[in-house]
């Protein structure tokens, strides 16, 4: 039996939930439901939510109809720092069994709450999101993204169980060991960001392992923007069929949005839970389906932390359903903003900025030089002396220990750090120019 004879069919109608095959009109009834009380919900129990309605001059009950949710503020990311780090929960501590966190744009994470019921809810769309890449209960599925304050590895690990899977809770890095457990375990199911697939993909290599016949037949992968080039060099390596998850811990984590191994056309958005809109990132106006904006979603369902119209950032349009009923988004084209993701994490060139300016040997003058060594992505930070400063090799040396040993301790990525001379950067006529991308286009 080939690679490809041996791929997962579609799960039957029977298995899935009848939300997921229902009428839009269903569906609309449904979300406008969900979405007062949700509304609803944060007005009443987040203060920092009320008032900027009360700016705007709206409340929850001229929420009518499915539109007018366009009356109400977004939220972004400086809402979650300016309430750092509980301030938008909207139910009492006690209840809150979980925090999860991201890169905020300064030094500050975004943090995240669940109550049991927000767990219940992730891990059944997780789960739903592993059944639609064609996971099965028996399955083995091989976490490859990474454990711990990530809503990577947790949310992926309780949607697998939750589908009855058999769990391998790897998380990220040791990929020696990935390999080795792959071939021994036989997981027919591995989740892992598709850059990182292809680094475990090259140490099989590097082992003598056959890629061709090793056991996977599904990968499920996301946290990291992928194209259709990237899929078809997956597939071809693996034999495997290459799913795309979205999502984003503000909104819950992974499983926000999934694709269907039958159409592998792009991630359906689990609707019943998450209401998604797109909006001109310039002007904030509502553009209609299948035109490019920015990804904006309101949560319908979340208890700890109810979230009104939060800006993605990333930049897409949404499509119409094929295999189920809910709406799809196309491939992510970029962000508005200028967030990276470095080998899975996310990191703000604010953040950078902020180490720098705290050692008082090094200039406010600096450039990330983003690259690709191999399928990982890689930064260099080259960053000058102060003129007041000794400069010479001893002194930039040190002062490059130093940023790079901060930088991994309190970012979490690796970086390669050139100290320059003063004036030795580059000045700008406008806005600085502090990200050089040159990672191949495609
Ligand atoms: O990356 C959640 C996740 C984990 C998704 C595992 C999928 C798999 P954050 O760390 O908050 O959450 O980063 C969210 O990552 O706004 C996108 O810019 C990007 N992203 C996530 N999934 C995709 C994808 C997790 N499938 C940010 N394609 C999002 C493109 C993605 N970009």
């Amino acid at each position: 039996m080939t690679a490809i004879d041996s791929r997962r069919a579609a799960p039957s109608r029977d298995a899935l939930d009848p939300i997921e095959i229902a009428s839009r009109d269903e569906i609309a009834a449904l979300q406008l439901e969900r979405m007062r009380w949700s509304v609803r919900h944060a007005y009443d129990n987040v203060a920092h939510f009320r008032a900027k309605c009360e700016a705007k001059g709206v409340h929850p009950d001229q929420l009518k109809r499915l539109e007018d949710l366009a009356l109400f503020p977004f939220t972004t990311k400086d809402d979650l720092r300016q309430t750092y780090p509980f301030g938008m929960f909207a139910v009492p501590m006690d209840e809150v069994v979980r925090v999860h966190a991201s890169s905020g744009t300064t030094g500050k994470p975004t943090v995240v709450g669940y109550t049991r019921g927000d767990i219940a809810m992730w891990s059944e769309v997780m789960a739903r999101s592993i059944r639609a890449s064609g996971g099965r209960r028996g399955d083995k599925c091989h976490i490859a993204y990474g454990y711990g304050l990530f809503t990577g590895g947790l949310g992926a690990h309780y949607g697998a169980e939750k589908l009855g899977c058999t769990v391998i809770p790897m998380s990220g890095g040791q990929t020696e060991k990935q390999v080795q457990l792959i071939a021994d375990f036989k997981p027919e199911i591995i989740m892992v960001t598709p850059s990182y697939m292809l680094a475990i993909a090259d140490e099989m290599d590097r082992q003598g392992m056959d890629t061709r016949t090793c056991p996977l037949r599904i990968g499920i992968f996301g946290a990291e923007p992928w194209t259709h080039a990237m899929r078809a060099e997956i597939e071809e390596r693996l034999g495997i069929d290459a799913i795309d998850i979205y999502g984003l811990s503000e909104v819950i984590g992974p499983g926000v949005a999934n694709e269907c191994i039958e159409t592998k056309d792009g991630p359906h958005v689990w609707e019943d839970h998450f209401y998604p809109e797109i909006i001109d990132p310039e002007t904030g106006a509502v553009l209609p389906d299948g035109e490019m904006g920015e990804l904006v979603f309101t949560s319908l369902t979340k208890e700890a932390l109810p979230i009104i119209r939060y800006r993605t950032r990333d930049l897409t349009r949404l499509l119409p359903g094929t295999a189920r009923s809910f709406r799809r988004i196309d491939k992510i084209t970029g962000r508005s903003d200028d967030m990276l993701i470095i080998r899975g994490v996310n990191v703000f060139p604010t953040q950078i900025e902020e180490m720098i300016l705290k050692d008082s040997r090094l200039a406010p003058h600096y450039q990330l030089e983003v690259s690709r060594d191999g399928h990982l992505d890689t930064m260099a930070v080259n960053v000058e002396m102060r003129a007041d400063q000794p400069y010479d090799a001893t002194t930039a040396a040190a002062a490059a220990k130093d940023l790079t040993h901060h930088i991994k301790s309190f970012i979490g990525i690796s970086t390669k750090v050139n100290v320059v001379a003063p004036e030795a950067i580059e000045r700008s006529m406008g806005k600085a120019k502090r990200v050089i991308d040159k990672r191949p286009k495609g």
